[in-house]
């Protein structure tokens, strides 16, 4: 690769995998100690985990909001408030975290891949038809990267089958379509605070609805099915305890008040670093429809093999040389290439639910999935937190700008 060497002068960016890139301070540790000092971690019991629920739900303008313990249990509780019957069918999409799917399967559902616009890598409403049946019992959705997918259009078609939309917004705190948040077109909103996310307890999930019947089974779904404040309280159905902690709950509360400045920030860089490289060759930055906000949990570039030599693997090559990480690809494979669902290992050797799956609904054929293929091969993620300065944002600017000076055939 020496004829990708760059001339870029090397700078450490700040990591959301440390404090460098985090929001992590002073707030967190005295609500922290706070709730050390109360001796009440359990949160039916304590207040930071009823603060974060009440002022989540009202950022996003949703009548209930529930802490859990991951994104994972965010779509998982979703799914169960939905309560499909085993075999039902949930379309999904194939550009995800593992985390959005599995829930599918425990719940008994068969996971129906949806393909994905090729620059965005999003679902669309006209991929999502393509792969409704009667069979279909939810839709859910990724907003991936933090950019929206096209919430309209995707719950016009949703509303006129009447099947419900779960959003995951794990990637996309405060993004918007067309002027309202993302989380509250859906029948649920599930929110994650991974380590890595826009605001993060290390693990940590919210779910959020404006349905009271879906909020009550999100509730109790969280709770074991117990009816915590009912006159004759029992465990109504089968459901785990997913409830978040008060350790995790203080510092929750402090780093959503960290929230809108953590995604203006990340929207500020993300649309310098967009003027700084218009015009190159071979490279699509990330699109935002004109009403939309896209809140940047990653930078994704798309990059034409056909231009630039090597493609995303050659430039992420390139800008390795001068230390900026970057993952072609985003995930290996497309989910359905995963040996969980080729296959189909679940409970034991049953391969249960997909025992009760129709053929086309697990037809893994890659040629189905044109989107997938090729946004998976062309889209090179950068990584993008709200301590990216002026410099840092200059810095990758050159990189790529000197690379695919180099690369371009
Ligand atoms: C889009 C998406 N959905 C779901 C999850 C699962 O969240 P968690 O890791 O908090 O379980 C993640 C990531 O971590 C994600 O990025």
């Amino acid at each position: 690769m020496t004829e990708s060497k760059t001339t870029t002068q090397k700078m450490t960016l700040p990591s959301d995998q440390d404090a460098s890139g985090r929001t992590l301070g002073q707030d967190e540790l005295d609500l922290l100690a706070q709730a050390i000092g109360t001796g009440k971690l359990f949160a039916p019991k304590g207040r930071f985990v009823k603060e974060l629920e009440t002022r989540f739900a009202e950022m996003l303008g949703a009548s209930s909001a529930y802490a859990c313990t991951s994104g994972s249990a965010a779509i998982h509780t979703a799914i169960a408030a939905i309560d499909p019957e085993p075999g039902d069918e949930i379309i999904t999409t194939s550009v995800t975290d593992m985390g959005a799917l599995t829930p599918i399967l425990y719940q008994g559902a068969i996971p129906v891949f949806a393909d994905v616009d090729p620059i965005t890598c999003n679902v669309t409403a006209e991929t999502i038809e393509e792969r409704l049946s009667d069979r279909t019992k939810a839709i859910i959705v990724t907003h991936l990267f933090g950019s929206p997918c096209d919430m309209t259009a995707i719950m016009q078609l949703a509303d006129s089958r009447g099947i419900p939309v779960i959003e995951d917004c794990a990637q996309s705190f405060m993004a918007e379509h067309r002027g309202r948040k993302v989380g509250s077109f859906g029948a649920v909103g599930c929110f994650s605070l991974q380590q890595g996310k826009h605001i993060t307890t290390g693990e940590g999930g919210l779910v959020v609805s404006n349905d009271p019947a879906i909020a009550r089974r999100l509730f109790l779904y969280i709770n074991k099915a117990w009816g915590y404040g009912d006159e004759k309280p029992d465990h109504y159905f089968l459901a785990l305890n997913y409830r978040m902690n008060e350790i995790t709950g203080a510092v929750a509360v402090a780093q959503l008040g960290k929230l809108r400045e953590v995604a203006d920030r990340r929207v500020a860089s993300a649309a310098r670093l967009t003027s700084l490289l218009a015009g190159l060759p071979g490279i699509t930055t990330p699109p935002v429809p004109k009403g939309d906000v896209h809140t940047f949990w990653k930078y994704c570039l798309n990059v034409d093999p056909e231009v630039i030599q090597g493609g995303s693997p050659g430039l992420g090559g390139a800008l390795k040389e001068v230390d900026i990480p970057s993952a072609p690809r985003y995930i290996q494979k497309p989910s359905f290439m995963c040996q969980i669902f080729r296959e189909q290992r679940t409970f034991g050797s049953s391969r249960w639910p997909f025992t009760l799956a129709r053929p086309e609904a697990v037809d893994y054929d890659p040629a189905k999935f044109p989107g997938t293929m090729q946004g998976l091969e062309r889209i090179l993620v950068l990584p993008w937190n709200e301590k990216y300065t002026d410099d840092h944002v200059r810095f990758i600017a050159d990189a790529v700008r000197s690379s695919v000076t180099k690369l371009a055939r």
